[in-house]
């Protein structure tokens, strides 16, 4: 559709940023905080750029408040943030951290003295390492208990502070990079345990919305989902196939359980094909379905592109390949023989690590939503990663600037179209440690000096995209 006019942005709309606390915190071992299963992972070799870590990351279990600061000069209405489970409870249950909840009651209080909603995150993939050792952390049902006690800690003490809760991030991320291609931890290849694995943070998801039902929390919560849409090469009826295959087996699989409780009859079928099956229990279906988010979150970076892949066609399998060392061109072309292939789109661009900058995927991302699911969309993350250079004490990122203004012109058009957006949250607000690409892949608002080495100066230095999305808040989004 093309509008006459556009509607504009709500008024209570939050123009946010985020992070994750692995990312940015650093401290990895100080005031109690426990060691999760990413203080270990990345000390493998050869899992992560250069070996990079977060054990300062950026720093901002120190520098908090100058951070804060630089929130409020913005003009930032939401900040969404993640709490490490490893500073609550260092062995993941037990007797509660006061030093670590601490941090994040004075972040909160300080978040809402100078005027910006706090978007709390539950978990964005730190896992108490304690866990994993102990009974397979997401393996086992188990940590469903584990993480509604460790959320409702939470709920208790932010109960009348924080009205935006995000359950788990991008659950489709961190179940498959760490059980079906081993990038993440625990690091496995096992395409039957990734499926139960998966049910399973599927469980835990529904207890905690169930959990927070139950305490009347007056907030909203919902997970955030990391939504690539899936487009075909062209109107071949083959490769339309290939894409709805794309999107059933990496979108609807997902949402749909969130929302109706329910995983897709196609996908089921297709699973027991391959002979698995997920490990369903006597009232499991039911807990799915009782538990409907408030919002959906959304985190959207790119779109993807799918051609018709034969049962004798490509496979992933050892020979896939990400890009993680920013060197474009790199990424290797991956399928699922039967089911599709992802095939490079000569319409969109692509980044240094061969992420796709498609703005309009970003409006499609939030019809298909809309229109599948009827629920509010919170954006959590949408940004570029790329290098910056620091020129004269200043970073000119005209590029950041301009992706990040297309894809709020896509939202504008999404809300014109229809579509209830809440609040739109930029990746990243600092830079930070990109788990696998260390940390020249940046994303931030604010430059911080760390780079490979981790022995920068930590200095922050507001970037030309900092002052751009600044007048965006304050026109609520007429400049762009
Ligand atoms: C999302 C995550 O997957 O994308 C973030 O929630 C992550 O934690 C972001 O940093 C960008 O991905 P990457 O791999 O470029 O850091």
């Amino acid at each position: 559709m093309e509008h006459l006019q556009l509607r504009a942005f709500p008024s209570n709309f939050l123009w946010g940023s985020a992070s994750a606390a692995y990312q940015i915190e650093g401290a990895w071992n100080e005031d109690g905080k426990g060691k999760s299963v990413w203080d270990e992972f990345v000390t493998i070799p050869g899992k992560t750029y250069k070996g990079t870590n977060g054990a300062v990351a950026v720093d901002h279990y120190h520098r908090w408040k100058e951070d804060i600061q630089l929130m409020k000069e913005q003009g930032l209405k939401a900040y969404r943030f993640s709490v490490a489970w490893t500073r609550i409870l260092p062995q993941g249950r037990g007797e509660v951290n006061k030093k670590g909840l601490q941090f994040y009651i004075d972040l909160v209080e300080e978040l809402l003295a100078n005027g910006i909603e706090p978007v709390l995150t539950l978990y964005h993939w730190d896992l108490p390492l304690a866990l994993q050792e102990e009974y397979g952390g997401w393996e086992n049902r188990k940590i469903i208990d584990d993480f509604v006690n460790y959320a409702e800690i939470l709920f208790h003490t932010f109960r009348d502070k924080v009205n935006y809760w995000v359950s788990l991030n991008e659950q489709n991320v961190f179940t498959h990079q760490g059980w079906q291609i081993a990038t993440h931890p625990p690091g496995k290849k096992d395409p039957q345990l990734f499926y139960n694995v998966n049910h399973i943070a599927n469980l835990a998801n529904a207890k905690v919305i169930q959990k927070f039902k139950e305490m009347a929390m007056p907030g909203k919560i919902g997970p955030s989902f990391a939504y690539t849409p899936q487009y075909a090469i062209d109107s071949d009826p083959k490769n339309i196939l290939a894409a709805e295959n794309a999107e059933e087996l990496l979108a609807n699989f997902w949402m749909d359980v969130y929302v109706y409780g329910e995983y897709p009859s196609v996908v089921l079928r297709y699973l027991k094909e391959q002979g698995i099956t997920i490990d369903i229990r006597p009232g499991e279906m039911a807990l799915l379905r009782s538990a409907k988010p408030d919002f959906l979150g959304l985190n959207y970076y790119q779109s993807a592109t799918n051609a018709w892949n034969p049962l004798d066609g490509i496979a992933n399998g050892d020979h896939y390949q990400m890009n993680t060392t920013g060197k474009k061109g790199t990424a290797v072309e991956s399928g699922v023989p039967g089911v599709q292939k992802t095939v490079n789109n000569p319409f969109v661009e692509t980044t240094n690590w061969d992420w796709t900058i498609d703005p309009i995927g970003l409006r499609i991302a939030l019809r298909r939503m809309n229109s599948r699911y009827r629920l509010p969309i919170l954006i959590t993350e949408n940004g570029l990663g790329e290098y910056d250079k620091l020129e004269d004490g200043e970073i000119h990122d005209s590029y950041r600037i301009d992706y990040l203004r297309q894809h709020v012109q896509a939202i504008q058009e999404a809300i014109s179209d229809g579509v209830e957006v809440i609040g739109y949250h930029t990746w990243s607000f600092t830079d930070l440690l990109s788990w696998l690409n260390g940390y020249q892949k940046r994303y931030g608002f604010v430059y911080v000096d760390q780079d490979e080495s981790m022995e920068g100066s930590l200095q922050r230095i507001p970037k030309d995209s900092y002052y751009w999305y600044k007048q965006v808040i304050q026109s609520n989004g007429k400049i762009l």
